[in-house]
């Protein structure tokens, strides 16, 4: 597996790709791999001939200076785990190297940035889109992956392709889960241990209320679910919001679209950890 640093390797290393008309799969991630991200990687080994992996903490998507100094990081640990699943390339630039001058685009996403994530995390967004994009400048891939754990980062992915016009297909990925329900996430390492016992309430909550949309209105599931984890110690729902899978605006009723989706951030002390499920999509 190569191991490059500098847009000028990695622009010659692509070049051979390209003309040996290889297909390439890319998985973009900021490190502290796990599980999840090695599923990525395997899809992509699956779906294209050369497989990249990026690893950079990009500091343009948190809107919070702790919480970027508290992302983890490994990268060795993060290349020997990249050499067990086939990835050929890792690219892991300085930020000099992604940014060599000031980002200031100003992407527009709409009603699909202005809730949840975008609305709780004020210029996350701009920030992936900046990232992403430039990353799939220097990375022309076929197929790029990503987690459905992000499920509102994955539409602003989608949109993004979209307004770019990118040749690029975005392949979205299932959530994987610990063995506890808890989704697969780099931030779990940061957990301390009765926010570590605590955690997997959150997917569990989650994944039973499923059980409750025959039976409730959609508010009095709301109600329930953050009643139920904000009972567990050490854990506070920062937003519970039941939407439409497309347009991710709030469904009052279960009528309002065939396709719901449950999306939770949840504060476990400062360690903030998001999921989802899929209610309903037909
Ligand atoms: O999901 C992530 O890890 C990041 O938001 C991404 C897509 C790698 C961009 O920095």
């Amino acid at each position: 597996m190569l191991n490059i640093k500098t847009v000028a390797a990695l622009a010659q290393e692509i070049k051979r790709v390209k003309e040996s008309g290889k297909t390439i799969g890319f998985v973009p991630t900021m490190g502290a791999l796990h599980q999840g991200h090695l599923t990525l990687v395997k899809q992509a080994r699956e779906a294209c001939d050369y497989v990249i992996v990026s690893v950079f903490v990009n500091p343009n998507q948190f809107n919070n200076a702790e919480d970027l100094a508290r992302y983890p990081r490994d990268l060795e640990r993060d290349e020997a785990l990249l050499k067990t699943v086939g990835c050929e390339l890792l690219f892991a630039p300085n930020v000099k190297e992604v940014y060599p001058q000031e980002d200031k685009r100003i992407f527009n996403f709409g009603m699909l940035e202005n809730v949840m994530e975008g609305k709780h995390r004020p210029g996350h967004f701009n920030g992936v889109a900046q990232v992403v994009s430039r990353l799939f400048e220097l990375i022309p891939a076929d197929k790029a992956f990503f987690g459905l754990k992000d499920f509102q980062q994955l539409a602003v992915i989608q949109a993004m392709v979209k307004q770019l016009k990118l040749n690029v297909e975005i392949v979205p990925c299932p959530i994987v889960r610990e063995q506890s329900g808890l989704a697969m996430s780099s931030r779990n390492m940061l957990l301390e241990d009765l926010q570590r016992k605590n955690a997997p309430l959150i997917a569990k909550t989650l994944l039973d209320s499923c059980n409750f949309v025959a039976h409730k209105s959609v508010d009095d599931l709301k109600t329930s679910v953050i009643q139920q984890i904000n009972a567990v110690e050490g854990l506070e729902v920062e937003y519970f919001e039941v939407v439409d899978g497309q347009t991710l605006q709030a469904i009052q009723n279960w009528d309002d679209s065939s396709y719901v989706v449950a999306c939770i951030a949840v504060y476990a002390g400062k360690i903030r950890l998001i999921d989802n499920v899929i209610y309903k999509n037909s």
